[in-house]
């Protein structure tokens, strides 16, 4: 049985104010909304997880995420922070891998596994991203692209934390863009990837959540969660709204 998981990813945005006034409404429409078996996560700015764990309720079905980690455990990094420190504050999930910190951070294949890996050793969930831009869906390559992607990065994973693992397939064509990938082209990439996950990790990967982002909405996320292997969402520009996000995860 797969968790049906609505993340939030706030990127860069939210001041310390606005970002806790989200997270109570978040918090507070799922109290009265959520269904038991769907299961929310907000990405907020590294600087707001220590004010926004504390609004947290252990019968409400919010979690909370980091956006990144670094892979080392300490060190001379500055301004970086590591797995096992957000681990200390009792964040439980971690973004890996997104298309914007691969495209303007140099984030390789190679990088993430030892990200992977770091946020394991801590007890922490990665949620990683994968996902194809324009010019390789254009020129019908994005599959083989999305399969590289997951064959470098997951290879150097072990079987006992590959079961931690949350996948989200972002087209970098579809974020903040407004267009979205159709439900077929949603389900047929996550198809694909769940089969290639089993060629990896075995039947393990029956039970891997595979979340769609990409301009989901409150309009169009019934129609994508519609699909087999889509087990819900990851979300930028709507997350940043109580109602919609909720709304989001009222779709399934
Ligand atoms: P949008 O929902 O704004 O397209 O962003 C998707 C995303 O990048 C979530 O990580």
């Amino acid at each position: 049985m797969r968790t049906k998981i609505v993340a939030g990813n706030w990127k860069m945005n939210q001041s310390l104010d606005e970002g806790l006034k989200l997270a109570s409404e978040v918090i507070n429409i799922a109290e009265a909304e959520l269904p038991d078996d769907v299961k929310l996560i907000l990405a907020p700015p590294y600087i707001h997880l220590a004010s926004i764990i504390h609004l947290l309720n252990p019968n409400i079905n919010v979690a909370v995420a980091a956006q990144n980690c670094n892979e080392h455990e300490r060190g001379a990094y500055t301004g970086e922070i590591s797995s096992s420190m957000l681990a200390s504050m009792k964040v439980s999930h971690v973004i890996l891998g997104h298309s914007e910190r691969r495209a303007y951070y140099n984030e390789s294949n190679e990088l993430l596994t030892e990200k992977l890996n770091a946020a394991f050793s801590a007890g922490l969930t990665p949620i990683f991203c994968c996902g194809e831009p324009l010019e390789i869906r254009e020129a019908g390559t994005h599959f083989n692209y999305v399969k590289n992607q997951l064959t470098e990065s997951l290879s150097g994973i072990s079987s006992d934390n590959y079961k931690n693992l949350i996948v989200a397939y972002e087209p970098i064509w579809a974020i903040g863009t407004g267009k979205t990938a159709s439900s077929e082209q949603a389900q047929e990439m996550h198809a694909t990837i769940r089969k290639h996950l089993t060629s990896l990790f075995g039947e393990a990967a029956e039970n891997t959540s595979i979340l769609y982002g990409g301009s989901c909405k409150p309009g169009n996320a019934k129609e994508l969660f519609a699909g087999d292997d889509v087990d819900g969402g990851l979300i930028g520009g709507a997350s940043l709204n109580a109602r919609d996000f909720v709304d989001i995860a009222l779709s399934f």
